[in-house]
């Protein structure tokens, strides 16, 4: 992106900027309850630098009565007592577990970059808080990289008054003590996993009216081009020689025609393993992504307000193209495969009637009482054609309910899987990459809601539990295959600044589902 990210291995008090932050937890500023005594600092860089500074730091915090609790900040000038032009002691509150401080980091070096942004910085220092194990080092440089790069990112495409960014240099301040070549490389792998989820969020703010199923398809193509991927891409013609009929028929309402997607990393010299008993189980890994590019409902349209978000309906797709650019950059020993079904769901004469009964690629047929249920259609062929090569896990991303964010909020992802291990793997590696999860039951006692007297299966089970039966259905189409589905409608955009996040699309799922596959490197 626009500035460049390096590791220093510098002493901050010396160390020459337009701005440092430095990063402390709650405590790091000592205040007298009764109000009388002065308050004190606990912490050893602030000491030297409240020293350098003639006790401005101190008096500051106390004026202010900072002590480092989260989203807290106090900014100085230093007057040329300091190298660091400004100052800026950044809280992050107080200790709790390993992933939540971790992504404290991130939180933090987004909130530095937004206050260099303002005061126009060109150098921006971070130093690291004080560590021990070097493993863990190396994590929270990528998370500080990451973080930085995530908050630097803006939307302004269509802005007269662009207002970029000035910063050309972030630093992260490591002391000379702790110096390892390992970690540019850290620093390096968070900006890349930034850039991706960065690629992810400007596929979804892009309208519908730009970012076309025509127009995924180019940027998928171009992540394959760059990243040295695979790609095979169907029309509509090819879509019906799989006899994805499911998927024909939301696409058949848009004068936009459907397009399909896979997209293939293969380990250099991969042959497919054999199982124990002969079988073609393989190792690889397939993704799943909900590719609408726009959601009006179809006949059962939506309202206008519920309509006003529906070009973010292809966040599951943006998600899993965007992650295969840093899974083929990770060069795991497993295939990875990426499939989505890129299409619009519109009224029109030709579109398809509530009633109409369609059977999919799998042979099961559905009645579609509301068209407006459409994602689980397209995604019951997509899945169903990905478990045809029996993948070790399939993994869908999907903005499929409504009702998934009035049972978990819009900070949380459902998660559903018809394997323990697998949504153990999702859980922990959600948790180290920052992305929430909650999982979600698939009780066989629902089944009967979507059950249709005419046809083996109806799209909608009714106003109770929408999220649970979207994945229940979902779950007819891909046999025995582990599966997981995340139902990403919530956290694939937020209305106002958070975290990391600026408002609009978050690109969700691509930090989650990278973290998964180094997790898997690794298990090997
Ligand atoms: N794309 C929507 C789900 C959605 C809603 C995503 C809000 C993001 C924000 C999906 O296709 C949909 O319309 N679902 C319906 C299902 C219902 C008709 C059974 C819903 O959630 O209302
Ligand atoms: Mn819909
Ligand atoms: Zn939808």
């Amino acid at each position: 992106m626009a500035y460049e990210t390096s590791v220093q291995f510098a002493d901050p008090l010396a160390h020459r900027a337009d701005f440092l932050a430095v990063i402390v937890q709650d405590g790091a500023v000592v205040l007298d309850k009764e109000g009388d005594a002065p308050p004190k600092l606990d912490h050893a860089l602030l000491g030297k630098l409240d020293a350098a500074l003639g006790g401005v730091l101190l008096r500051a915090a106390g004026e202010e009565e900072f002590t480092g609790k989260d989203l807290t900040s106090v900014l100085l000038h230093t007057h040329g007592k300091l190298p660091a032009a400004r100052l800026a002691v950044m809280g992050i509150g107080r200790k709790k577990d390993a992933d939540k401080d971790r992504d404290q980091l991130r939180v933090a070096a987004a909130r530095a970059v937004r206050l260099a942004r303002s005061a126009g910085a060109k150098v921006l220092a971070i130093a690291l808080p004080e560590q021990t194990d070097g493993a863990e080092l190396a994590r929270d440089v990528t998370a500080l990289a990451e973080g930085a790069q995530l908050g630097a990112y803006k939307f302004d495409q269509y802005l007269k008054e662009k207002k970029p960014l000035k910063l050309l240099q972030l630093q992260l301040l490591v002391p000379e003590a702790m110096r390892d070549a390992r970690l540019s490389e850290a620093a390096a792998f968070g900006v890349r996993l930034a850039e991706a989820t960065c690629l992810a969020r400007t596929l979804v703010n892009e309208p519908a009216g730009v970012m076309t199923p025509q127009a995924l398809v180019k940027a998928a193509e171009e992540v394959a081009a760059r990243a040295g991927l695979l790609i095979e891409v169907h029309d509509r013609a090819g879509i019906e020689k799989l006899g994805m009929r499911l998927f024909l028929a939301v696409a058949q309402g848009s004068v936009l025609p459907p397009l399909l997607v896979k997209l293939s990393y293969v380990p250099k010299g991969f042959q497919l393993k054999m199982g124990p008993k002969g079988d073609s189980r393989s190792t690889a890994l397939a993704l799943v992504g909900k590719a609408l590019t726009f959601d009006s409902g179809g006949l059962s349209i939506k309202t206008a307000a519920g309509m006003e978000e529906m070009k973010t309906d292809m966040a599951g797709a943006a998600a899993v193209i965007a992650a295969m650019e840093v899974i083929a950059l990770l060069k795991p020993d497993f295939p990875v495969h990426a499939y989505f079904g890129a299409c619009e769901n519109m009224p029109s004469g030709q579109a398809t009637r509530p009633g109409d009964v369609i059977i999919g690629k799998s042979g099961t047929s559905v009645e579609i009482l509301n068209t407006d249920a459409e994602g689980r259609l397209v995604l019951a062929d997509v899945l169903a054609w990905a478990c045809e090569e029996k993948p070790a896990a399939v993994i869908d991303l999907a903005t499929l309910t409504g009702a998934c964010i009035v049972a978990l909020g819009t900070l949380i992802s459902g998660l559903f899987s018809n394997e323990d291990a697998l949504s153990a793997e999702l859980m922990g590696a959600s948790k180290a990459a920052g992305e929430e999860l909650w999982r979600l039951p698939l009780p066989p006692q629902m089944e009967e809601l979507i059950k249709s007297p005419i046809a083996d299966l109806k799209n909608t089970g009714g106003r109770f539990g929408g999220a649970i039966n979207a994945a229940l259905f979902l779950q007819h189409f891909v046999g025995r295959t582990p599966w997981a589905h995340l139902d990403i409608a919530g956290p694939s955009t937020v209305d106002r600044e958070r975290g990391v996040h600026p408002r609009g699309a978050t690109g969700v799922g691509v930090r989650t589902l990278v973290e998964l596959v180094r997790r898997r490197m690794v298990a090997g």
